[in-house]
């Protein structure tokens, strides 16, 4: 018999082959990722999963948070809803979820009945905030207009007992991923919004978000800053003060500052808005708590001069590696081969699909003599990957295994001593 694992139609991951290392006799829970590979010889792509990574990641980042602020870690679900990687990140430590739709609340109920669930999108339809309330239990909603602040009154029946946290919107900053365009009221709006919360709710709080990917940690400081001038412009006592996610992980060429520059950034800020004494201090990291935890095995189908035709794609879990332009950390793995001295060389990838958008500049630097039938592991997958997979094309299976290597990349300030003990 496998483990047993949840079914949720948010994890798309469900959908793939069946895991085969349903016997602990098979492959033991402690594989590697080169035993992985030479024991299945995937042609789909695989999806390996470090449940001890990504415990003591969110061990450390809750430990470092609890230092700097006493706050609490709401784990952003969107970023990637694998049973397996939820189910890690509570044995870490993590309790709070930000939750942004049905199917995500469903879910974490389903495998976690005491965990504390907080609504943090912006704009949500009429059943969502009814069932959310209603048949979920959450209490906490993010909302940035007024429009938003009546209908959560309405379909709540103008309950006594909400926690409205208003979410407040930022300059453009330099993060890799600009979030500010989306969400987020104006300060003028936000102080306005701020006291007609007050008026109605049990727990009034504000948030923003940074951006993500966000590698400069004064950012925090600054986007408190206004938050603060907000507070203090509505003359409101806020209950909860959440400083949202954007916490970076290390990609080839980029190492951010280690994590406690950005505790050390959020504790000054916070301690310079004199909040009262009873205020949480909250945060929604995504990226930061998973990226390192899972990476991608792909299989190469075929070799032209540089570019590197492999099994998954922009429209798999390697749409960050598109237009964005994420670059991966990259290692050639040749289970059956001896694996020569090649020198690395710089290579771009091509995805499954017919489609010429389904490319990948990268670039990826792999042994010279790779050729077709040769894996690749590109690590620091677990956010924002196979979350967003698609079946275009009908390139919809993957595979999903359990291993016990460290990440290809470090990102400093985590500390994963337990996970390799
Ligand atoms: C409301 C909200 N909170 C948290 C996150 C997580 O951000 P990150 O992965 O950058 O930490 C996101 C990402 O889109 C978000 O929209």
């Amino acid at each position: 018999m496998g483990f047993i694992r949840s079914r949720s139609a948010v994890a798309p991951l469900r959908r793939g082959v069946p895991v085969s290392f349903a016997s602990a006799a098979v492959a033991p829970r402690r594989t590697s990722v080169v035993q992985a590979v030479a024991l299945h010889r995937p042609e789909e792509p695989m999806h390996c999963i470090r449940p001890g990574v990504l415990k003591d990641t969110a061990a450390s980042f809750v430990a470092a948070f609890e230092q700097a602020v006493s706050g609490d870690v709401l784990y952003a679900v969107k970023c990637n809803p694998e049973p397996t990687v939820l189910r890690a990140l509570w044995d870490g430590g993590v309790r709070h979820f930000d939750v942004a739709s049905p199917g995500e609340i469903r879910l974490i109920r389903q495998m976690f009945p005491d965990a504390e669930l907080h609504y943090m999108h912006p704009v949500k339809g009429r059943e969502a905030i009814r069932t959310a309330y209603q048949q979920y239990g959450v209490r906490d909603f993010v909302l940035d207009s007024m429009e938003e602040l009546q209908k959560i009154l309405e379909e709540t029946g103008d309950a006594q007992d909400l926690g409205l946290v208003v979410r407040l919107a930022l300059p453009k900053g330099n993060a890799v991923y600009d979030l500010s365009g989306k969400f987020g009221a104006p300060a003028a709006d936000a102080v306005e919004l701020l006291r007609a919360v007050r008026m109605v709710a049990k727990k009034v709080g504000v948030s923003f978000h940074v951006g993500s990917q966000m590698l400069d940690p004064a950012a925090y400081e600054r986007a408190l800053e206004l938050a603060g001038r907000v507070i203090a412009d509505s003359g409101v006592v806020i209950d909860v003060l959440d400083v949202g996610g954007g916490f970076p992980v290390s990609y080839p060429g980029v190492t951010p500052p280690p994590l406690g520059d950005f505790m050390e950034a959020i504790a000054r800020g916070v301690g310079r808005l004199n909040l009262p004494a009873h205020c949480r201090v909250w945060c929604e990291p995504g990226r930061a708590l998973v990226a390192p935890g899972v990476s991608l095995v792909v299989q190469v189908i075929k070799r032209r001069g540089n570019e590197l035709f492999i099994n998954d794609g922009v429209y798999g879990a390697l749409s960050d590696a598109g237009v964005p332009g994420f670059r991966f950390p990259a290692r050639m793995i040749r289970p059956f081969a001896q694996m020569t001295d090649a020198p690395l060389d710089a290579f771009a990838f091509y995805g499954p699909t017919c489609d010429s958008a389904d490319k990948m500049n990268g670039p990826f630097h792999l042994p010279a003599d790779i050729q077709a039938g040769d894996w690749i592991e590109l690590g620091q997958l677990g956010a924002y990957g196979s979350c967003l997979r698609t079946a275009f094309n009908g390139f919809d299976q993957a595979r999903v295994v359990e291993v016990s290597d460290l990440p290809l990349l470090a990102t400093p300030g985590y500390d994963l001593k337990s996970c390799v003990a």
